[in-house]
């Protein structure tokens, strides 16, 4: 009966409980529990995001990111190329720019040599079967650090996106199959989508970055591409509050109706709430970034002993796809591909 497990009367004279259900039958050899496993991390699942700098044979190491380097260009047509014989369906790219080359308004952002356009360029040609994902902001750009365009210490909304619309062109020029705007500013999926469109690329995706928080789990990404110094104030006028919920179905439904083909909700493991939310009220492609401060934090107590990383790393990959994400950005990629192939 229903209170069989608390009723004392209920147990056989060996103690034995009389339990209609006992859910660990189903777990108790590993063929059961592959056969009842809910869900599945594939290789198809994974996104590499890289970081690019200047120069030729060049490998930088990130000191935040122990495992992470960044890449010249040549370097990162070998890297890439090795991330898609394991399968990796698409890269991230970001820059990290020369700071001579930054300045208030990003303008490198729209130079189409810059080191996002040389390396689209360049993979399109040497890798062609892996997906470019570019970011679109102009933080990797600009002197203060910022996503957009500065009025004072107001970020401007239109005169920014005005800017964003023309990196993505440039971007999609040179060869970016996704363009994703991180950037957070009112309208700019809409007017990427028209842009591209009226450019004659039709083709050519947006994921956006539909709800982007503002966190403190950015930190060694801005190390890698070398803007934390630079960031004047923070980005708490654009980024969203980590407190809201409500408000990110807002921001999707926005960039829905504006033409996203994929939402993204970063970061990833303290917003799995979030992801879930997504996934069930839009049903879109809808991807988590597991962004850098997530990457330390797991490298970093496996380094010391603190946890088993591989184990963990694993873990917390196959947990998006349970919280309802097609796929996750990781800098786990590459690592989390091979694992996957061992037998
Ligand atoms: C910039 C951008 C950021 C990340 C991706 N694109 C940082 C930021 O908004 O300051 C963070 C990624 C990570 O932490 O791994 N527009």
């Amino acid at each position: 009966g229903k209170l069989a497990a608390t009723d004392p009367a209920a147990r056989a004279p060996d103690g034995t409980l009389d339990l209609p259900h006992r859910l660990r039958r189903n777990r108790r050899a590993d063929w059961t529990r592959r056969l009842v496993r809910e869900t599945t991390l594939t290789v198809d699942d994974l996104i590499w995001p890289i970081f690019l700098i200047d120069g030729e044979k060049r490998r930088e190491p990130v000191p935040s990111m122990p495992g992470v380097e960044r890449f010249s260009i040549d370097e990162a047509a070998r890297a890439v190329t090795e991330a898609a014989a394991l399968g990796v369906p698409a890269i991230a790219l970001f820059p990290f720019t020369d700071p001579d080359l930054r300045d208030p308004d990003g303008s490198e952002a729209l130079n189409d040599q810059n080191l996002v356009c040389r390396a689209l360029r360049l993979l399109k040609r040497e890798v062609p079967e892996i997906g470019l994902i570019t970011d679109v902001a102009l933080d990797p750009y600009t002197s203060h650090g910022h996503d957009g365009l500065l009025d004072g210490e107001r970020i401007l909304n239109d005169a920014t996106v005005a800017t964003l619309v023309r990196q993505a062109l440039t971007q999609a020029e040179a060869g970016a199959d996704v363009i994703a705007p991180s950037d957070m500013m009112d309208g700019r999926v809409g007017a990427i989508r028209s842009a591209l469109d009226d450019a004659g690329k039709a083709d050519v995706q947006i994921m956006s970055y539909a709800a982007k928080y503002a966190s403190a789990f950015y930190g060694p990404f801005r190390d890698a591409i070398g803007t934390k110094k630079a960031l004047v104030g923070d980005k708490k006028t654009y980024q969203m509050d980590p407190a809201n919920g409500d408000e990110a179905e807002r921001e999707a439904e926005l960039d829905v109706a504006e033409g996203a083909d994929m939402l993204m909700v970063k970061p990833g493991m303290p917003y799995l709430d979030v992801l879930r939310r997504l996934k069930d009220r839009f049903r879109m492609p809808t991807y988590a970034y597991q962004v850098s401060g997530e990457y330390a934090m797991i490298t970093a107590a496996g380094q010391n002993g603190w946890l088993d990383h591989d184990a963990a790393m694993m873990e917390s990959l196959v947990c998006f796809k349970r919280a309802g994400a097609d796929g996750v950005l990781t800098y786990f990629a590459v690592e989390a591909a091979r694992r996957l192939k061992q037998p």
